[in-house]
C-alpha cells in the first residue's frame, strides 16, 4: 500500500490590475460577458472569455432554459463558441467570474465538473496547456493548466 498525496500549484492575485495586460483584458472580456447571462432561474450570472493563440478573445455567459438540463455554463458556452468558431486555434486561457444581482461575487466561484472536463479535453486536442483565471470582487485565481483543476481526468485514450 502506497499514500500518496497531490499538491496543486496557483496563483493568486489581489486585484484585476496586477494582472499581465492580456490576462487583464481577458478578465475584462469575462465581466462584460456577465451581460449576457441569461439566468431567470438561478438569478446567478456567470461570463467566462476565451483566449486563442491568435489573440482573438471569444466571450460566453451560462444560458438558462425552463427544461432545466437543456441551459448550459458560461465557460462550455464560450469553450465550445471558440472551437466552433475556430477550429485550429488551441485555447491561450479561460477566464470566468460570477455575480449576483449586478455585483461580482466577493470569492471566486470555480467551473463545474463538466466544464473542466470540456477544458481538459481541449488542452489534449491541442496539446497545450490552457491557463484558467477565476475571478472575483477582488481575488483572481490562476491555475496554469487544466489537470490543476481537474486531476485524473477522464480520457478514452
Ligand atoms: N454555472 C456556470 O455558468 N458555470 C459553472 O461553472 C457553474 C454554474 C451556471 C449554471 C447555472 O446557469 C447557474 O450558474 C447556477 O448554477
Amino acid at each position: 500500500m502506497d499514500k500518496k498525496t497531490l499538491t496543486i500549484d496557483y496563483t493568486e492575485y489581489g486585484s484585476i490590475d496586477e494582472l499581465e495586460p492580456k490576462y487583464k483584458e481577458l478578465m475584462t472580456a469575462a465581466i462584460d460577458a456577465l451581460k449576457g447571462s441569461y439566468a431567470p432561474y438561478s438569478k446567478f450570472n456567470v461570463g467566462a472569455a476565451v483566449r486563442l493563440r491568435n489573440g482573438i478573445v471569444v466571450k460566453g455567459a451560462n444560458q438558462e432554459n425552463a427544461a432545466f438540463p437543456s441551459g448550459l455554463c458560461a465557460e462550455r458556452v464560450a469553450m465550445f463558441s471558440a472551437a466552433a468558431r475556430y477550429p485550429e486555434e488551441s485555447f491561450d486561457a479561460l477566464a470566468l467570474i460570477a455575480a449576483q444581482n449586478g455585483d461580482l461575487q466577493p470569492a471566486p466561484s470555480y467551473p463545474c465538473g463538466a466544464c473542466r472536463q470540456v477544458m481538459a479535453q481541449y488542452e489534449t486536442k491541442f496539446g497545450k496547456p490552457i491557463k484558467i483565471l477565476v475571478g472575483s470582487k477582488k481575488k483572481i485565481q490562476v491555475f496554469e493548466n487544466v489537470s490543476a483543476l481537474l486531476p485524473f481526468v477522464f480520457t478514452d485514450i
